[in-house]
């Protein structure tokens, strides 16, 4: 049985104080939530006190990135995902699609980040997902197939225990056009058999693989009913506690 994760991804937005009390109105309204993990991802700045308001709840804290290194060292700029850890939150996103796209993370740089993630053991949320035109000239599985098999290259199947895949297609994040349930169960699947031929059939079995892409409340019941869609990471709809709470609690 795959637990579901609803994780708020929420991105360079809210200032320390805004993200604490976001975070303190979520807590109380998940507080039942027993079906599920949640997960919110504020900016660095306020990672610290938000895992210290939440602590001994249901609300889990991760960042958004971390370093490729494991050493501390001189990588101005950088942050180290001991030093995450160091601050209470348990797992880290890695390769969300905006990294990608402007911040010149490659396969390699997510492959490195995952596995300095686990190396403090934390968990990886590992971001996949095709642009428009990768999709439109028939090739998306291939690329989700790229990313995947380059996030994931050298892990073991007792590291797979601590990963998170969020299928993010681009042309669907923060556009209102969200992925039809047949188009992201589809590629979920997929994911999943990936996975079965490159780990094992077990690890396939129990990895969850979450939707993200203009997930709402109005939309993320129909997409929970499909098979292999575990979960979801949601961006612009996480940023208001009601309403990720009601995405939270969908059931
Ligand atoms: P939106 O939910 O705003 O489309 O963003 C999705 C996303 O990028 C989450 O990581």
């Amino acid at each position: 049985m795959r637990k579901p994760v609803i994780a708020g991804n929420w991105k360079m937005y809210k200032l320390h104080d805004e993200a604490v009390n976001t975070a303190l109105e979520l807590k109380n309204q998940v507080a039942n939530a027993t079906h599920c993990e949640v997960i919110i991802a504020p900016v660095f700045t306020a990672l610290k006190t938000v895992a210290d308001r939440t602590e001994g709840s249901n609300v889990n804290v991760a960042a958004q990135d971390c370093s490729t290194h494991t050493e501390h060292s001189a990588n101005t700029g950088e942050v180290c995902a001991d030093m995450i850890k160091d601050v209470g939150a348990s797992h880290i996103i890695i390769g969300h699609s905006e990294r990608r796209q402007f911040y010149g993370e490659t396969d390699e740089s997510v492959n490195e980040k995952t596995k300095a993630c686990l190396y403090f053991g934390l968990t990886a949320i590992v971001c996949v997902g095709e642009s428009l035109a990768e999709r439109e000239s028939g090739n998306a599985q291939t690329v989700v197939k790229t990313q995947l098999n380059g996030a994931l290259k050298g892990l073991t199947v007792s590291d797979m225990e601590r990963i998170i895949i969020a299928y993010e297609p681009v042309w669907a994040i923060g556009t209102g056009k969200t992925a039809t349930p047949e188009q992201a169960q589809e590629m979920h699947a997929f994911i999943r058999g990936v996975l079965a031929e490159t780990q094992s059939e077990e690890s396939a079995e129990n990895t969850r693989i979450l939707y993200g892409g203009s997930v709402k409340p109005a939309n993320v019941r129909e997409l929970m009913s499909e098979n292999d869609i575990d979960g979801a990471l949601v961006g612009g709809a996480s940023l208001d506690a009601t309403s990720f709470a009601q995405i939270v609690n969908y059931k």
